[in-house]
């Protein structure tokens, strides 16, 4: 269960003055002073009742100049303020099950109903409407290796609630897992997210919490489809680099990807059998059990 942060802070920030205030002092949610630091502005920040309304306001007014910072998120997400080093701030927007979009789009489409944990931390505030539902567990990260499928025995309930308006939580990295619902009506939380140079290296994972089993991962990079790219161009030093990776690249996702580009070069089944045999043997656990797998996905 993200750990609940009290804090108790009548003063109101603007956007740029809890910006300022997090560079000023960075945001290290391992560092508890930190932590409070940056829940202190979160919450001066949910004070300001405005803000955000103003903010979308003027970006529909402005759309064509496109001048909002870019982000890789859908438009549930608002970035209201990019990378800063150590952190960037956002908007989500949680709609509830009588929205248009939910019933056009579907739920997927807001990423509700999927459990799924974090490879960073991040504080969270309730900052308009009833919130978004959460079926919360806890896992034991170390104890996974990653393959789709693999027990979770650590996996283990805690409660549900409602990221209710004016509530902060720290949601732990590799620890706390969640399951979205809708909220009851329109809801919308602030985050401020914890950024790191190696955290895109560390899994996130899906959980299928009926089986108490990984899902899948749920964090490819660039890097994986750069690879796959370049091995399907086929250049030497492709085909080079990928034997590598595959057998030595300190991530075993992206070790799993490099055998996965060399085995889509053949359509032959017995070569492709020989390929992950190989695979098995190289010194991944988390390589081993999908080579595994896909060697039993060839047998018809
Ligand atoms: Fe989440």
């Amino acid at each position: 269960m993200p750990r609940e942060l009290t804090i108790a802070d009548p003063a109101t920030a603007s956007l740029d003055e809890c910006t300022d205030a997090l560079c000023a002092e960075g945001f290290d949610p391992r560092d508890e002073g930190s932590l409070i630091h940056a829940a202190t502005w979160l919450r001066r920040l949910g004070n300001d009742r405005a803000f955000l309304g103003d903010l979308l306001i003027e970006e529909l007014a402005c759309r064509h100049r496109d001048n909002m910072p870019g982000s890789a998120y859908g438009p549930q997400v608002v970035m209201l303020v990019p990378p800063q080093g150590e952190f960037f701030i956002r908007a989500n927007i949680w709609p509830s099950q009588d929205e248009h979009m939910v019933r056009a789009s579907g739920g997927a489409a807001f990423v509700y109903d999927l459990p799924h944990d974090h490879n960073f931390d991040f504080l969270t505030l309730g900052y308009f409407g009833p919130g978004y539902w959460s079926d919360y567990y806890e896992v034991d990260y170390e104890q996974i290796v990653g393959w789709r499928g693999e027990p979770a025995p650590s996996l283990r309930f805690v409660e549900r609630s409602r990221l209710a308006e004016g509530r902060i939580l720290h949601y732990r990295a590799h620890r706390d897992v969640h399951a979205q619902h809708p909220a009851d009506s329109l809801s919308v939380s602030l985050n401020v997210m914890h950024t790191g140079a190696g955290q895109g290296w560390m899994d996130q994972y899906r959980f299928d919490l009926d089986q108490r089993r990984v899902g899948a991962i749920l964090s490819p990079g660039p890097t994986e489809a750069l690879l796959k790219v370049a091995v399907g161009l086929g250049g030497d030093e492709a085909l080079d680099l990928a034997h590598r990776f595959a057998r030595h690249h300190p991530s075993d996702r992206l070790r799993l990807t490099a055998w996965d580009a060399l085995a889509a070069r053949t359509s032959v089944p017995a070569d492709k059998d020989a390929l992950w045999r190989m695979a098995e043997a190289s010194g991944s656990r988390l390589v081993e059990a999908e080579a595994r797998a896909r060697r039993a996905e060839l047998t018809p």
